[in-house]
């Protein structure tokens, strides 16, 4: 079977690099998204284990099209009968980019009809469609001249943990979180510092890692549940798996934040993942901590100026850390920035720099080695 993966715009080749160590399978990097094959059984495990992964689909078509029509018959000519029961009603969730003389909403009604027409043909039954609570939820997207159809195994974005109990303003997303961790090069065996730890995510999705207890261990449900070709079984053995590789060894696992409010909200998010006893979370502010002893790795999210602070705070505030951090030689940093404020205040050259599509927010994320 062929499978896409959704990923941050930026940060693919990392979501690849993920997919082909948890499953074996080679991926290709595109936009957005990296595509790759496998076994029905990848459908639960990437959805359970991925830490990085916004969603998964099983992709049904990947082609040139050069008006509605050619969707419409690219679509039509897809079997959906092996993937939807007669009983099950479906939706199409379309999205554009690019320049054409149609919108998202005549794509979802077109391909709503193909399949509607393709299944009346192989099955004789007319599909109910639902957009509410779909059995199965039809993704279409346009890029420029390419059309890609898939079915989405996951639902709500893999993003949407389920720990999260107090909701911090600014939060990252828990995929982001996990890919600066990975580009960071930071492993359990080494000590972590978030010195702006906000509601706590860097950290709670450090200790997951460290303790591989599964991201999807909280989650109420997956799309791919309704998907009656799928065996249950092969969740379950994934879920097994997954339980008998969980450990309770400590870390080094640290957080600062300068707001009691954030650091009550930190504490209860850790206690709500089940790794309270795997972080500390310090009442604490990160231009005067004295970073003793010094952290390997510091991954922080600080604040972009944006939302909360304003720019003038946000520079005394880079400035200050700068000055703490300068002289912390050996350590890793990567930073996650709204702006190129940080770089103009640090000195040194990162030894990596990505752009990254955070929301709709163009982000910096800065890789330097103290
Ligand atoms: C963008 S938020 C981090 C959000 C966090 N990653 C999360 O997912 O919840 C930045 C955080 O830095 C904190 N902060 C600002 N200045 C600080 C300082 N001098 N020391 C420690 N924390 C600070 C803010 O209170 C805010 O919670």
């Amino acid at each position: 079977m062929r499978f896409y993966a959704t990923a941050t715009l930026g940060l693919e080749d990392i979501v690849a690099e993920e997919i082909e160590d948890l499953s074996g399978t080679r991926c290709e990097v595109d936009v957005n998204k990296v595509f790759f094959s496998g076994d029905v059984g990848i459908i639960p495990r990437l959805n359970y284990l991925s830490r990085c992964a916004n969603r998964i689909f099983i992709l049904l078509l990947r082609d040139k099209f050069s008006n509605l029509s050619d969707i419409y018959s690219l679509t039509r000519s897809v079997s959906l009968s092996s993937y939807v029961e007669a009983d099950q009603s479906f939706a199409v969730r379309a999205t554009r980019h690019g320049i054409h003389d149609f919108t998202s909403i005549d794509v979802a009604r077109v391909v709503g009809q193909a399949i509607i027409d393709s299944y009346l043909d192989e099955k004789g039954v007319r599909l109910k469609v639902d957009l509410e609570n779909p059995d199965v939820e039809i993704q279409a997207l346009i890029r420029d001249d390419e059309f890609i159809l898939g079915i989405n195994t996951s639902g709500e974005t893999l993003a949407k943990r389920g720990y999260r109990v107090y909701q911090h303003p600014a939060p990252i997303k828990p995929t982001i979180a996990c890919c600066l961790l990975k580009l960071s090069g930071w492993s359990p065996d080494r000590s972590l510092l978030d010195p702006m730890c906000g509601g706590g995510t860097i950290l709670i999705e450090a200790a997951l890692m460290a303790r591989n207890i599964p991201p999807g261990s909280f989650r109420r449900e997956f799309a791919f549940e309704r998907l009656r070709f799928l065996d249950p079984s092969l969740f379950e053995e994934v879920r097994e798996e997954a339980e008998a590789m969980v450990n309770f060894e400590s870390y080094e696992i640290m957080g600062i934040e300068k707001y009691r409010k954030h650091v009550d909200g930190a504490i209860r998010n850790a206690r709500s993942a089940g790794v309270l006893d795997t972080v500390r979370i310090i009442h604490g502010d990160a231009t005067k901590w004295s970073y003793e002893p010094r952290p390997d790795y510091i991954v922080t999210n600080p604040p972009y100026g944006l939302r909360i602070a304003s720019k003038r705070a946000t520079l005394k505030l880079y400035r200050e850390f700068y000055e703490r951090v300068k002289g912390l030689r050996g350590t890793t940093l990567v930073l996650i920035v709204g702006n190129n404020w940080f770089e103009e205040i640090f000195k040194l050259n990162p030894v990596e720099r990505r752009e990254v599509l955070y929301g709709k927010l163009r982000s910096y994320v800065l890789k330097y080695l103290l």
